[in-house]
Parts: structure tokens; sequence; C-alpha cells
């Protein structure tokens, strides 16, 4: 049974993202796919999450891993069928376990139907208007943008015009302008939620709306290209005409409140500042967001209570509840960041301290203390799951799983590292398979090699050697699920700091009767009285080693 099992269960779920061409391969190609996560759904209940997000699963290219999508009511033959996806929501329902798939509305793929249609159509046509074609100045693209992945946002047509590609040119963006486009959004979302999904993660969900003036951007004066930055009215992010969008997704999702599961959820996924972040889901438009602060922050206790704080007060002032994200797989994973110096952003009453700003994917290289990283992302987790609010687990992120930093650039698929001329490593690192047993080609994750190499250490953290291991990091995972799932104090609600610690010990406090400490003040510290429910390290002689949690009753 998921804590609050309807209608807000949304409100404090454990989410765990499964990633699926690297979660569990059924057939040998290399590849995850649908049979091999309902093969493991078993594996996903016994953790104790309430919630599974699956990455995209549509046939797709694979420009992007599958955030490049050709069909939006369909599977890719790599990973299953629509027919394997209707057993995998039938069978994760009975398991308790709520469905959650991406919604990729910013772009599609080049080889999506109607943008073959766009090319072959005539400049001004309007299948070139469900996209953003434009003329450019001479041999110059319409404006200056450039894409997330390095180089320029406009890519030419053989007949001269120019269409728009926030991300890959392989990602042409829809127009968001042009009601064929919005309706066929609306029937995207009918689709999967009449086959039972629960609800959808909105890929890049501060971007679709353009200011339509196409203003070129300033230009960044570290790489004299025009700015990424999202600054208020950015022609490409965060414009006025999102709040429309959302508002419609909203009406959508909630027309399911009479259907047995209740209604629909939306999570955004969008990096921007909090103050802003929050609009999204005030009332009536999204329900979650990511809360991306929390997974950039520093491993350092003023930064740490200036997010959870800023956080807190952030989603209060819309009536949201918080979410609390460690990892994904965009970012470098937590147990190598935290093994880094620095180990990500400083944060000050007012959000970001902009000179200790850093690229997380431009931190794989660096020399890497893995032990501490380790230990760090032990004691992150519990600090996580007790504060308020939802979270999200990344697949592999219960393991302990660390960034894998040495592929060899041959194997390496994302586009980053082409875009960027191989000067960004990009994400694949933090998308290698899943370690699922001590033995075998690709140590359990399929019957033959995976698409990416595991390192060999990995078959000492396969979920087979840390299964009946209690000190291991699944086992810390399962347990804190577990008393987090039971525990009346955590979930949803409220917490109050605790103040009187030693320095560099955060200390907080739920009701009732529930108290979680984090050592980081660089030596052991004495635990205060009250019963120990679970530490990420040993407990010697009432004391708790630095870079170490715990979860204390009364
Ligand atoms: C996804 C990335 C993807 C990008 C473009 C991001 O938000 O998480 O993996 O490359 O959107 O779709």
């Amino acid at each position: 049974m998921t804590k609050s099992p309807t209608p807000a269960w949304w409100r404090d779920a454990a989410v765990y993202q499964i990633y699926p061409r690297s979660f569990a391969d059924s057939d040998g190609d290399g590849l995850g796919d649908l049979r091999g996560i309902i093969d493991r759904l078993g594996y996903l209940v016994d953790l104790g999450v309430d919630a599974v997000w699956i990455s995209p699963w549509y046939p797709s290219p694979m420009a992007d891993a599958g955030y490049d999508v050709s069909d939006y009511r369909d599977i890719d033959p790599r990973f299953g069928t629509l027919a394997d996806a209707d057993e995998l929501i039938a069978r994760a329902h009975a398991l308790g376990l709520r469905v959650i798939i991406d919604l990729v509305p910013n772009h599609c793929s080049a080889e999506h139907p109607w943008f073959r249609e766009a090319l072959a159509a005539a400049p001004g046509s309007p299948e070139r208007e469900r996209f953003v074609f434009r003329d450019g100045h001479g041999e110059q693209p319409p404006t200056n943008w450039v894409s997330v992945f390095g180089g320029p946002a406009w890519q030419r047509t053989p007949d001269g015009q120019w269409y728009l590609h926030a991300f890959a040119p392989e990602q042409p963006d829809w127009n968001w302008e042009n009601p064929e486009v919005v309706a066929e959004f609306d029937a995207i979302l009918r689709f999967w939620f009449d086959r039972g999904v629960d609800g959808f993660r909105v890929d890049v969900a501060d971007s679709m709306a353009l200011d339509q003036s196409l203003p070129n951007n300033p230009i960044d004066e570290r790489t004299g290209v025009a700015t990424l930055d999202k600054f208020p009215g950015a022609p490409q992010w965060d414009q006025p005409g999102l709040v429309e969008i959302q508002q419609r997704w909203r009406a959508i999702a909630d027309s399911y409140a009479a259907s047995p599961q209740g209604p629909r959820v939306f999570i955004s996924e969008a990096y921007l500042a909090l103050d802003r972040l929050v609009a999204y889901v005030g009332p009536g438009r999204l329900h979650t967001t990511f809360n991306f602060d929390a997974l950039q922050c520093e491993w350092e206790p003023t930064s740490l209570r200036h997010v959870i704080d800023r956080t807190l007060a952030a989603h209060d002032r819309v009536g949201a509840p918080c979410t609390w994200v460690l990892s994904n797989h965009d970012t470098v994973r937590v147990a190598t960041r935290y093994g880094k110096h620095p180990t990500g952003v400083r944060y000050t009453a007012d959000g970001i301290d902009p000179a200790t700003e850093l690229e997380f994917h431009g931190l794989i290289g660096t020399p890497t203390e893995l032990a501490t990283g380790y230990r760090r992302a032990r004691a992150a987790a519990l600090l996580m799951l007790a504060l308020p609010g939802g979270v999200y687990v990344y697949q592999g992120e219960e393991l302990g799983l660390e960034e894998v930093e040495d592929l060899p650039d041959r194997l390496r698929q994302d586009p980053t590292w082409e875009r960027s001329g191989h000067t960004n490593k990009g994400r694949d690192g933090a998308r290698v398979p899943l370690p699922w047993s001590c033995e075998g080609p690709s140590l359990g994750f399929g019957p033959g090699p995976g698409w990416l190499p595991q390192p060999a250490h990995w078959s000492a953290m396969s979920v087979a050697a840390q299964a009946d291991e209690p000190m291991s990091t699944l086992s810390l995972y399962r347990s804190a699920l577990r008393t987090r799932r039971r525990n009346p104090a955590l979930g949803a609600g409220t917490m109050t700091w605790l103040d009187d610690l030693p320095d560099g010990v955060l200390g907080l406090r739920r009701e009732p009767g529930f108290r979680c400490l984090v050592n980081l003040s660089g030596q052991p510290i004495d635990l205060p009285r009250g019963r120990v429910l679970l530490a990420s390290a040993r407990v010697y002689e009432g004391k708790l080693g630095n870079d170490a949690a715990v979860w204390l009753t009364d």
C-alpha cells in the first residue's frame, strides 16, 4: 500500500526513476526493456517505493536516448510493445505501485511523421507551421540562439529555411502557438491516461513557449556566444505562454478524478530559480516540480540548510509539496559528486552563490575520493528521506553506484559529447546498466553484454551482493523507505530545526517524536538521547562519525 493511497498520494510519494535502456535487458540485445522492468517490479515493491517514473519508452531513433520521440502513442520495438506497456501498468497497479511516464513536449524526433511532412512541404505551409521554421539573414540563422547541447539552435534545410532545435538538430522544437500541436498533446495525454498511467514527468517544462519576436540573446562573455542563461524574459525559457498550457493539462488530469485511480498528476522538470519554479505548481497548474537546488547543493551544512529553508518557504507560499532529489540520468551520480571538490554549488539565503556555479557534467574526470562520496551519499539519503514532501530515487542510487568516469570515448552515445567537440564527456557515465548479480557478461543486467560496460567491482555492489547484507546501501534504502512509509512523522507535513547541536551538525525534528541528525562537523559527535532507528554508518559507543546521519525516536 502507498502511504497516502489516494487522492493525494503524490504529495509524499517515494518515486523510483527507471531509465529503461539501463534497467534490465530480458532479450539479450544489450538494451533494457519493458519485460525486464515487469520481471523486476517485485524488487521495487521490496525496496518500498510508491511509484515508478519511466524515462521515455516511445519509438525513437535514439539521437538523445529516447528524448527524440517519433511516435508518442507507441513503444520502441527495442523496448517492447504496447501490450507490454499495458501489462506493466496493470502489474504495477496490482502491486500497489503508481506509474509515471515521460512527456517530451518541447521537441520531437526529426523522424516524426509531422516533421518529415514539414520538411517536404513549402515554406509557409501548414505543415511547417507545426514547427518553428524561419527565414535566416542571408547565410546567418534567424537568431544567435545556441543549443543546450552546444552549437547553434537552428538547422538549415535544403530550401534555405531554418528550423529551431533547443537540443540536438535531430530534435526539432514544436510550435506551441499552433492549435494543432496543442490538440495533439491533449490527445496524447488522454491516450496514456486512458491506458492507466498515473501521471507524466514533463521534460523541459520551462521551454515550449517562445517570445514570438525572436530577439537575439545577449553574448556570454565567458563563451563568446549567445547566453543559455535563463534570465527573466529570456526568449526561449519560462515565457508567460506556459501558464495556459499547464492549466489546460491540469484540467485534463483533473477530469480523471472519478476514475478508480483518481486524478492524474504532472511533475515539472526545469532547471530554474526556485522562486520562478514554484509558480509552475501554483493553484490550477502542475502538481510537483523537481527540486534541483537540492541536487546541485554542495555537501556543506550552511548551504544545505539554506536550500531546505528556501525550498520549504517557497513551496509553502503556493501550497505545493516539496520534492527532494539527489541524482538522475542527466547529472553526475551522487556518490561521485560528493567525493569531488567542490561537491556542488554554494547556497546562501538568497539562492545560488554565482561564484560557485559549476557545470555538473564538467566535473567528470576531476579527482574523486569515492569512499568519502559513498559515505556522504548514504548520509544524504537519510537526510532526504526525512524531509517533508516527496522523494526521487534514481536507479542504482539505492546500490550506491558511482559515475563511471572512464568509459571509452568510442562508446559514448550522449549527443553532448559530439556537439561539444569532445570537450564535454556527457551523461553516459550515469547511465551504465544496473548490476543485478555477481556474475555474468553484464552482471545480471541481461543474458549478454550491456550497451555500456560496467566496472568489475560492481559485482560486489550488485543487488544480489547487497540484498542480504545488513550494512549495505540497498539495506539502508529498504529500511529507510519502509520506516518512512510507516512512521506517521515522515512524508508530508512540517519540520523544525534542532538548534542545540554542535557546529556543523544539521538536526531536524518531525512530530511525533522523530529526529534526523547529519554530522558534517568533521569529527565524531555524541548522540543525544533517544532510540536509534537507523544510521548511515555504524554508531560506536554513542558516537556518530563525520559524514554520517542517524534517525532517532524520542
Ligand atoms: C532530459 C534530458 C534530455 C533533454 C532533452 C532533459 O530534461 O532529462 O535527458 O536530453 O531534456 O529532451
